[in-house]
């Protein structure tokens, strides 16, 4: 069991045997959604590979129990997960991947804020949800590490230490996390190995090399790299409006 509460800014524990959350009497939670290796295997390189059958953990909707009122008005959701270490066939444990649904009228699609509480690993951010690639980053991330999603860009986790990897994230209450195009691409347009290469799906058209990044090469809106982001919003909510609003700040990664 490790204690996160600092990271977290919130009473929580994680069960790295379990692959579960323990949360302390003043939190508030959904029962916890598995996800399997079957769930993932067509947006794998190989998709008859072999690996760990629990893959990770969901909780979609964490709160004090004194901050509900003010979530729900604020259209917030903060959630969490938990994801197993280890190998399926020749790539490193990871999400399916998904991108976020565009907020009705804005043109723009909702954001997500992570942070992480343990484990090292990759967040793998794609521009298009497409068969040609513009641009992708691997954002090598660990514990303490925070990270805005940019709006409307693929995204997934990768596990790639020897730990379980957990962290967790806010986005908007009204969001709809959508997978399926990505799974009639065939998964995401690069691979990260095992073996420390990454590959390019060769189911894409056109795909451009992979980048390098840290979290802080990215905007972060305000958003405290050294402080946890469930106090950040508790401290200043007004912190948060965005994540439910997206048309109060734009694209601003239409240049990245
Ligand atoms: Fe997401």
């Amino acid at each position: 069991m490790k204690d996160v509460t600092a990271l977290a800014g919130m009473d929580l524990q994680v069960d790295e045997t379990g692959l579960l959350l323990q949360f302390g009497p003043n939190i508030r939670h959904p029962a916890p959604e598995f996800r399997t290796l079957d769930h993932v295997r067509t947006s794998l390189a190989d998709p008859g590979a072999r690996g760990p059958d629990h893959l990770y953990t969901i909780y979609m909707d964490i709160y004090e129990r004194s901050d509900e009122p003010a979530l729900r008005d604020q259209g917030l959701l903060y959630g969490a997960v938990v994801y197993n270490h280890g190998a399926m066939g020749k790539e490193w444990v990871r999400s399916q991947g998904h991108v976020h649904s565009e907020k009705n009228g804005t043109g723009l699609r909702y954001s997500e804020v992570y942070e992480f509480w343990t484990g090292t690993g990759y967040i793998y951010l794609q521009k298009e949800n497409g068969p040609v690639v513009s641009r992708a980053f691997l954002v090598e991330v660990k514990a303490g590490d925070r990270l805005l999603i940019p709006f409307g860009w693929v995204h997934l986790v990768v596990n790639s230490g020897d730990d379980v990897l957990s962290f967790g994230a806010w986005c908007a209450r009204e969001n709809i996390l959508e997978y399926d195009r990505l799974r009639e691409l065939g998964g995401p347009a690069h691979f990260v190995l095992t073996d420390g290469s990454v590959v390019k799906n060769p189911r894409y058209q056109s795909v451009a090399d992979v980048q390098y990044a840290t979290p802080r090469d990215f905007p972060h809106l305000g958003i405290a790299h050294d402080r946890p982001i469930y106090s950040t919003w508790k401290r200043n909510p007004g912190a948060l409006t965005f994540m439910a609003h997206p048309e109060l700040v734009g694209d601003l990664w239409a240049e990245l």
